[in-house]
Protein backbone atom coordinates (compact mmCIF):
# COMPACT_ATOMS: atom_id res chain seq x y z
CA UNK A 1 0.00 0.00 0.00
CA UNK A 2 0.96 3.27 -0.20
CA UNK A 3 -0.01 6.83 0.40
CA UNK A 4 -0.35 9.44 -2.49
CA UNK A 5 0.25 13.06 -3.22
CA UNK A 6 -3.32 14.74 -3.22
CA UNK A 7 -3.54 17.93 -5.41
CA UNK A 8 -3.83 20.79 -4.30
CA UNK A 9 -6.09 23.68 -5.42
CA UNK A 10 -4.04 26.75 -4.97
CA UNK A 11 -1.07 24.59 -7.09
CA UNK A 12 -1.80 26.02 -11.31
CA UNK A 13 -0.71 22.72 -12.57
CA UNK A 14 -3.21 20.67 -9.77
CA UNK A 15 -5.73 22.26 -10.42
CA UNK A 16 -5.50 21.77 -14.08
CA UNK A 17 -6.00 18.39 -13.04
CA UNK A 18 -8.76 18.65 -10.64
CA UNK A 19 -10.23 20.64 -13.23
CA UNK A 20 -11.03 18.24 -15.88
CA UNK A 21 -13.91 15.35 -16.18
CA UNK A 22 -13.12 12.03 -15.51
CA UNK A 23 -13.55 9.12 -17.23
CA UNK A 24 -15.58 5.95 -16.80
CA UNK A 25 -13.91 3.18 -14.84
CA UNK A 26 -13.55 0.08 -17.14
CA UNK A 27 -14.50 -3.43 -14.83
CA UNK A 28 -13.24 -5.33 -14.39
CA UNK A 29 -9.81 -3.91 -14.02
CA UNK A 30 -7.27 -6.03 -12.28
CA UNK A 31 -5.22 -2.90 -10.60
CA UNK A 32 -8.50 -1.59 -9.15
CA UNK A 33 -8.31 -3.18 -6.17
CA UNK A 34 -4.62 -1.95 -5.06
CA UNK A 35 -5.76 1.62 -6.06
CA UNK A 36 -8.83 1.82 -3.62
CA UNK A 37 -6.28 0.22 -0.83
CA UNK A 38 -4.31 3.21 -1.77
CA UNK A 39 -7.11 5.33 -1.93
CA UNK A 40 -7.60 4.61 1.81
CA UNK A 41 -4.85 4.30 3.11
CA UNK A 42 -4.07 8.13 1.52
CA UNK A 43 -7.75 9.50 2.61
CA UNK A 44 -6.90 8.12 6.20
CA UNK A 45 -3.28 9.67 6.43
CA UNK A 46 -4.80 13.20 5.28
CA UNK A 47 -7.63 12.75 8.24
CA UNK A 48 -10.23 12.80 5.58
CA UNK A 49 -13.73 11.77 5.28
CA UNK A 50 -13.49 11.41 1.09
CA UNK A 51 -11.27 11.06 -1.65
CA UNK A 52 -11.93 11.06 -5.29
CA UNK A 53 -9.25 9.25 -7.96
CA UNK A 54 -8.54 12.88 -9.43
CA UNK A 55 -7.41 14.14 -6.08
CA UNK A 56 -4.37 11.95 -6.80
CA UNK A 57 -3.84 12.84 -10.41
CA UNK A 58 -6.38 9.70 -11.87
CA UNK A 59 -9.38 11.35 -14.54
CA UNK A 60 -11.53 8.21 -13.33
CA UNK A 61 -14.90 8.33 -12.02
CA UNK A 62 -13.52 6.43 -9.07
CA UNK A 63 -13.74 7.51 -5.23
CA UNK A 64 -13.69 6.28 -1.50
CA UNK A 65 -15.55 7.30 1.45
CA UNK A 66 -15.09 6.94 5.12
CA UNK A 67 -17.68 8.14 7.71
CA UNK A 68 -16.47 8.03 11.19
CA UNK A 69 -18.39 6.20 14.31
CA UNK A 70 -20.54 8.17 16.10
CA UNK A 71 -19.88 8.36 19.85
CA UNK A 72 -21.67 9.54 22.30
CA UNK A 73 -21.08 10.96 25.78
CA UNK A 74 -22.18 9.15 29.01
CA UNK A 75 -23.07 11.73 31.90
CA UNK A 76 -20.27 9.85 34.09
CA UNK A 77 -18.30 11.35 30.91
CA UNK A 78 -17.35 7.83 29.62
CA UNK A 79 -17.92 7.32 26.00
CA UNK A 80 -20.10 4.69 24.07
CA UNK A 81 -20.37 4.23 19.90
CA UNK A 82 -23.73 4.86 19.02
CA UNK A 83 -23.17 4.01 15.63
CA UNK A 84 -20.20 2.34 13.46
CA UNK A 85 -17.91 3.59 10.60
CA UNK A 86 -18.95 3.38 7.43
CA UNK A 87 -16.84 2.80 4.39
CA UNK A 88 -18.01 3.34 0.70
CA UNK A 89 -16.17 2.44 -2.42
CA UNK A 90 -17.79 4.41 -5.30
CA UNK A 91 -17.18 3.17 -8.80
CA UNK A 92 -18.81 5.13 -11.79
CA UNK A 93 -21.60 6.60 -9.62
CA UNK A 94 -24.19 8.45 -10.32
CA UNK A 95 -27.00 10.70 -8.18
CA UNK A 96 -30.33 9.67 -9.76
CA UNK A 97 -32.28 11.69 -6.83
CA UNK A 98 -32.09 14.45 -5.00
CA UNK A 99 -34.10 16.20 -2.19
CA UNK A 100 -35.83 19.17 -2.95
CA UNK A 101 -34.52 21.06 0.07
CA UNK A 102 -31.00 22.90 0.14
CA UNK A 103 -29.29 22.29 3.50
CA UNK A 104 -26.23 24.25 3.97
CA UNK A 105 -23.23 23.21 6.27
CA UNK A 106 -19.63 23.60 6.82
CA UNK A 107 -17.27 22.17 4.37
CA UNK A 108 -13.55 21.40 3.47
CA UNK A 109 -11.55 19.28 0.98
CA UNK A 110 -8.46 17.36 1.34
CA UNK A 111 -7.37 19.75 -2.03
CA UNK A 112 -7.23 22.95 0.11
CA UNK A 113 -6.46 21.82 3.50
CA UNK A 114 -7.42 24.31 6.31
CA UNK A 115 -9.92 25.81 4.71
CA UNK A 116 -14.00 25.45 5.57
CA UNK A 117 -16.96 27.38 3.60
CA UNK A 118 -20.53 27.14 3.85
CA UNK A 119 -21.64 24.66 1.19
CA UNK A 120 -25.44 24.64 0.33
CA UNK A 121 -26.46 21.02 -0.89
CA UNK A 122 -29.38 19.05 -1.54
CA UNK A 123 -30.68 17.47 1.52
CA UNK A 124 -30.27 13.66 0.16
CA UNK A 125 -29.70 12.05 -2.80
CA UNK A 126 -30.05 8.36 -4.56
CA UNK A 127 -27.11 6.89 -5.55
CA UNK A 128 -26.08 4.12 -8.37
CA UNK A 129 -22.56 2.57 -8.47
CA UNK A 130 -20.81 -0.25 -9.49
CA UNK A 131 -18.45 -2.30 -6.96
CA UNK A 132 -15.58 -4.05 -7.97
CA UNK A 133 -17.74 -7.19 -8.91
CA UNK A 134 -19.09 -5.11 -12.02
CA UNK A 135 -22.54 -4.89 -10.46
CA UNK A 136 -24.80 -1.49 -9.42
CA UNK A 137 -25.77 -0.69 -6.29
CA UNK A 138 -27.88 1.93 -4.90
CA UNK A 139 -27.86 3.92 -1.67
CA UNK A 140 -31.00 5.15 -1.46
CA UNK A 141 -32.39 8.41 0.28
CA UNK A 142 -28.78 9.03 2.34
CA UNK A 143 -28.69 12.25 4.10
CA UNK A 144 -26.05 14.14 6.37
CA UNK A 145 -22.63 13.89 6.37
CA UNK A 146 -22.90 10.96 3.70
CA UNK A 147 -24.89 12.43 1.45
CA UNK A 148 -22.80 15.47 1.18
CA UNK A 149 -19.64 13.63 0.91
CA UNK A 150 -21.39 11.48 -1.80
CA UNK A 151 -22.12 14.83 -4.15
CA UNK A 152 -18.47 16.51 -2.92
CA UNK A 153 -17.09 13.43 -4.17
CA UNK A 154 -19.30 13.01 -7.41
CA UNK A 155 -18.48 17.11 -8.19
CA UNK A 156 -14.75 16.00 -8.10
CA UNK A 157 -15.02 13.79 -10.80
CA UNK A 158 -16.84 16.27 -12.96
CA UNK A 159 -14.06 18.70 -12.01
CA UNK A 160 -16.01 20.96 -9.93
CA UNK A 161 -14.66 22.06 -6.80
CA UNK A 162 -16.20 22.48 -3.10
CA UNK A 163 -15.36 26.70 -3.46
CA UNK A 164 -17.58 26.87 -7.05
CA UNK A 165 -20.59 25.73 -4.51
CA UNK A 166 -20.40 28.23 -1.86
CA UNK A 167 -22.99 31.14 -2.17
CA UNK A 168 -21.45 33.18 0.17
CA UNK A 169 -17.46 33.44 0.04
CA UNK A 170 -17.15 35.59 3.17
CA UNK A 171 -17.75 32.10 4.76
CA UNK A 172 -14.53 30.24 3.14
CA UNK A 173 -11.85 30.58 6.08
CA UNK A 174 -8.76 28.90 6.87
CA UNK A 175 -9.34 27.26 10.09
CA UNK A 176 -6.11 26.69 11.37
CA UNK A 177 -5.89 29.69 12.58
CA UNK A 178 -8.98 29.53 14.68
CA UNK A 179 -9.18 27.69 18.15
CA UNK A 180 -12.72 25.41 17.36
CA UNK A 181 -11.54 21.77 16.03
CA UNK A 182 -11.67 21.63 11.95
CA UNK A 183 -14.79 19.74 10.68
CA UNK A 184 -15.11 17.27 8.57
CA UNK A 185 -12.53 17.14 5.04
CA UNK A 186 -13.94 15.50 2.36
NI1 LIG B 1 -12.57 17.31 -2.00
Amino acid sequence: MAVRRILQIDDAEDKKLLKAKARQVQLPNPHLKQLIADMFETMHAANGVGLAAPQIGLAQRLAVIYIPPEIEEREDGTQVEVAPSEEYTLINPEIIKRGEQQESDLEGCLSLPGWYGQVPRPNWVTVEFSALDGKRYRLRKVDGLLARAIQHEIDHLDGVLFTERIRDLSTLKDHRKEEQPEPANV
